[in-house]
């Protein structure tokens, strides 16, 4: 496992793999870290912050200057954006920090030239034709499927931590609890966190009618438990399990032998924080067909957020008419046309992507960024406040940021994924859409990769804050928006394969995407290797092994063990392979 895993950041949540270094307690927003307040810091800092102000100023005429040539219909939207940016930049006065001065040089002149060089890479396919091979078939009732058990052992209640994309997992692990103990699930609660700070249940987030029906046939899900069981003490009467007695990944006999036993005895079982109890190689493929039921099928955005988001996506692809296989899994029926509103952007493809470098992503790291002092001290009060298992442990240990830093497990910074994208091919004009909020170091961190592509967007470039006002206060809708923007790119690009939204966007676009949704993975131990020869590496030769590094994370293979079913949905139960003779191999 990785030590730089963790918690939170509104648009994507706990890896996938938690961490062995420990839990770290998640109160508090990720944010407003508490500062170093001395006298001469901030005359400093006020004195840093004045240049700054003057490079933004003319970073921000730059970028006007680039937005009207390239993307015309885009300016006056953009421009909000790059406001809350500067509001960012002001509250953080730092100056900017290159890490990799040599290669970004490189890469600028590279991806200014006019012609674009994909050449030894696909830009915008799939490179590997077997992906079209694979096809979605968890929609399918098998007769190995018998519907809900006539013999029902009673209820099961489930209370999801976490924020959007955790809850979706611990959604879809709990109807298969269901199924395998033959209970009646009611439908899943979404626990409040402090750093979510989002009051949204099931039926915000999700159609709730839908879902229940979809089910149906497998598994019967209700809106509530009956009057007599609701006034129940459930930890008084030990029907309440929690993360502790239940392992992670657990197997599915785990279930069978701690939980059915409280649920016929009491006729109901609490799963209080839930996420990924349920492993997923001991699963039978009728089950773990369950699963992808539920999470490619039935989970269906709440109409609100599905009208939203089709107006974000076609803002973004400039084009109103839209009706791919995507779509219609994204939006059903709730299909808005943002032609009207959207400025008469120019038809264009875009690239998603998933920054996680948020302020908690970052001090669990215990990687450096160039910062210096400053930047250590305020990653290691932010340590202190939110993970103080972990800043206890520093203490006696001596872990060198280097070392974190060979092995991968520092995340990328919004330069180094500027350098992967440019090292693969994608030139200036490329459009680029950016999930995940509150960056850390803001525009400041921002800013070399909004200068290798000036055409960046986010949500709120795109949205007014008019149309956003309504999701403001909830930070799973706008995790929704994102979900949506990722899924449906032309290209998807992560910059930590680990993150629950990251992982869940790319599932979703190898099962719906018709092989024609590619998603670039970065292996960060490779990518640190190749960093660090940086001061002899031309810029050919770090293309070259950029390209290679992605290729070979696009190579079209089942699902390997111990791998999550929403990441690698190639296996039994979820997609199935049609061999050259149009039949169809379970
Ligand atoms: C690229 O093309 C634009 C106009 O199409 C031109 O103004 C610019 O000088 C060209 N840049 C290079 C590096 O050739
Ligand atoms: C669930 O029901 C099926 C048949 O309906 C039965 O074969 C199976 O043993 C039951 N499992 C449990 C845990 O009750
Ligand atoms: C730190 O190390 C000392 C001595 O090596 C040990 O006594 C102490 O318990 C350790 N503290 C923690 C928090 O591990
Ligand atoms: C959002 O929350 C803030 C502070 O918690 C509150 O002042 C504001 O009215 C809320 N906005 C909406 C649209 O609910």
């Amino acid at each position: 496992m990785d030590a730089s895993c963790v918690v939170v950041g509104p648009a994507c949540e706990a890896r996938v793999g938690a961490t062995n270094i420990g839990r770290p307690r998640q109160q508090g927003k990720a944010r407003g870290v508490a500062g170093v307040s001395s006298w001469h810091l901030r005359v400093f800092a006020v004195v840093v912050g004045f240049l700054g102000c003057l490079l933004l100023a003319a970073s921000l005429l730059m970028s006007a200057v680039h937005q009207m040539q390239f993307r015309s219909g885009a300016i006056s939207m953009s421009f909000r954006g790059l406001q809350e940016l500067k509001q960012n930049f002001a509250r953080k006065e730092q100056a900017e920090q290159i890490m990799h001065a040599r290669l970004l040089e490189m890469a600028t002149s590279d991806s200014t030239k006019n012609e674009s060089d994909g050449e030894s890479f696909e830009l915008w396919e799939e490179p590997y034709k077997q992906a079209h091979k694979w096809k979605p078939c968890a929609a399918k009732h098998s007769l190995a499927d018998e519907g809900p058990s006539e013999n029902n052992n009673g209820f099961i209640l489930v209370s999801a931590n976490g924020g959007l994309n955790q809850q979706r997992v611990a959604v879809c692990n709990a109807v298969v609890v269901a199924k395998l103990l033959n209970a009646t699930l009611v439908i899943p609660r979404f626990l409040y966190s402090s750093v979510w700070k989002d009051k949204s249940q099931f039926g915000d987030i999700y159609q709730e009618d839908y879902f229940v029906n979809y089910m149906k046939s497998d598994v019967q899900i209700v809106k509530d438990l009956p009057p007599h069981l609701q006034s129940l003490d459930l930890e008084a009467i030990g029907s309440q399990m929690t993360d502790s007695d239940i392992r992670k990944e657990a197997e599915p006999s785990e279930f069978i032998n701690l939980a059915l036993p409280v649920l016929r005895k009491n006729g109901l079982v609490h799963f209080l924080g839930f996420g990924n109890r349920l492993g997923f190689d001991s699963v039978p493929a009728h089950l773990q067909r369950l699963r992808c039921r539920c999470n490619f099928h039935a989970l269906k955005f709440a109409p609100e957020i599905q009208r939203l988001g089709s107006v974000l996506v076609q803002r973004l692809r400039g084009v109103s008419a839209m009706q791919t296989e995507m779509d219609k899994q994204l939006f059903g029926g709730n299909m808005l046309d943002g032609a009207t509103t959207a400025g008469g952007g120019l038809p264009s493809r875009f690239v998603a992507l998933h920054m996680r470098f948020e302020v908690d992503m970052v001090a669990y790291s215990l990687c450096e960024f160039g910062g210096g002092e400053e930047e250590r001290r305020e990653l290691q009060a932010f340590r202190e406040t939110h993970f103080p298992a972990l800043a206890t442990r520093l203490r006696n240990t001596t872990v060198s940021p280097e070392e974190q830093r060979s092995l991968g497990r520092c995340p990328l910074t919004p330069e180094e994924a500027g350098l992967i994208l440019s090292g693969l091919g994608y030139d200036h004009r490329t459009f680029l859409y950016v999930a995940g909020s509150r960056i850390y170091g803001g525009a400041t961190r921002l800013r070399p990769l909004t200068r290798l592509y000036p055409n960046l967007v986010t949500k709120d470039d795109i949205l007014s804050s008019d149309e956003l006002a309504p999701f403001k206060n909830f930070s799973s809708r706008l995790a929704a928006l994102d979900f949506i923007a990722c899924a449906s790119s032309d290209v998807f690009a992560v910059t930590d394969s680990g993150s629950q939204l990251s992982s869940l966007v790319s599932g979703y676009r190898v099962y719906h995407g018709r092989g024609r949704a590619p998603t670039l993975h970065p292996n960060r131990k490779r990518y640190a290797q190749i960093l660090s020869e940086e001061g002899g590496i031309e810029w050919g030769g770090f293309q070259k092994r950029v390209r290679i590094m992605v290729d070979e994370y696009k190579r079209v293979r089942a699902r390997p063990r111990g791998r999550s079913a929403y990441r690698q949905p190639r296996t039994p139960g979820c997609m199935c392979r049609a061999s050259g003779d149009g039949s169809i191999d379970f």
